[in-house]
């Protein structure tokens, strides 16, 4: 690995990376600010990374990532954030891996067909890369962080309520419900690149966003960034 795209929920977030990083510069490119550096490996090579914000839902998230697959032409792009909690085995602050990424209210017949699908084999579903979850899972038990390699629905609205919540499960079968991972992974896979999303769980989705968004989500911020300055050490 050479280079690697890093994207994530808040500003507090990269510069947690970017105080990892040697040699940082940052930039306004795209509408988004980018924190470049390099990193040393557990074995003692040196990787470029990529840094940034990613922006909400599908569309903010799908150019943040072309854009830095356009610019840095990464090995991996590992994407970052928060979630709603939809399985009742897992709690706020468990990490989702998103093992599975399905996209909500979205029409995989048509939207499929574009690569990695065909017009005769739409793609329904993308995928974090299995090295890369491989590399998170050991991250996680080092941190003692509990976790799961799970399903991870996709869309553009904040899920709130207990009718939406059986609606998402019921059409997905989801562990977690965000607005971005699936775009992301789909955005990678467009481009034959590997991605990892993952999740840590903010909420159960039974909170309104005018009240969610006063919680404070920093402390997240901080083992967020630890996380994936960790996987991209392992590599
Ligand atoms: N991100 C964090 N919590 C969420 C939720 N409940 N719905 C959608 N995206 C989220």
């Amino acid at each position: 690995m050479t280079a690697i795209a890093i994207i994530g929920a808040m500003d507090e977030e990269i510069a947690h990376i970017a105080a990892a990083l040697d040699g940082v510069t940052v930039t306004e490119e795209a509408g988004i600010k980018v924190t470049r550096g390099t990193i040393e490996t557990n074995r003692g090579a040196s990787i470029g990374v990529v840094a940034t914000v990613g922006g909400m839902g599908t569309v903010n998230i799908a150019a943040t990532t072309q854009h830095l697959i356009d610019t840095d032409r990464p090995d991996a792009v590992i994407f970052s954030g928060i979630a709603g909690n939809l399985n009742t085995n897992l709690h706020v602050n468990d990490v989702v891996l998103g093992g599975t990424l399905r996209y909500l209210d979205t029409d995989m017949r048509l939207v499929g067909q574009f690569k990695p699908g065909t017009a005769d084999h739409p793609v329904e579903e993308y995928h974090s890369d299995d090295r890369l979850i491989g590399l998170a899972d050991q991250a996680l038990d080092d941190m003692g962080i509990h976790h799961i390699v799970g399903i991870i629905a996709t869309g553009n609205y904040f899920v709130d309520d207990p009718k939406k919540v059986e609606q998402v499960i019921r059409e997905t079968g989801a562990d977690a419900v965000e607005m971005e991972g699936a775009a992301v992974a789909h955005v990678a896979a467009r481009n034959d690149i590997p991605a990892l999303v993952i999740r840590a769980l903010s909420d159960n989705a039974d909170t309104d966003y005018e009240d969610f968004k006063e919680f404070d989500i920093s402390e997240y911020a901080d083992t967020a960034a630890k996380l994936t300055v960790d996987i991209v050490k392992r590599m």
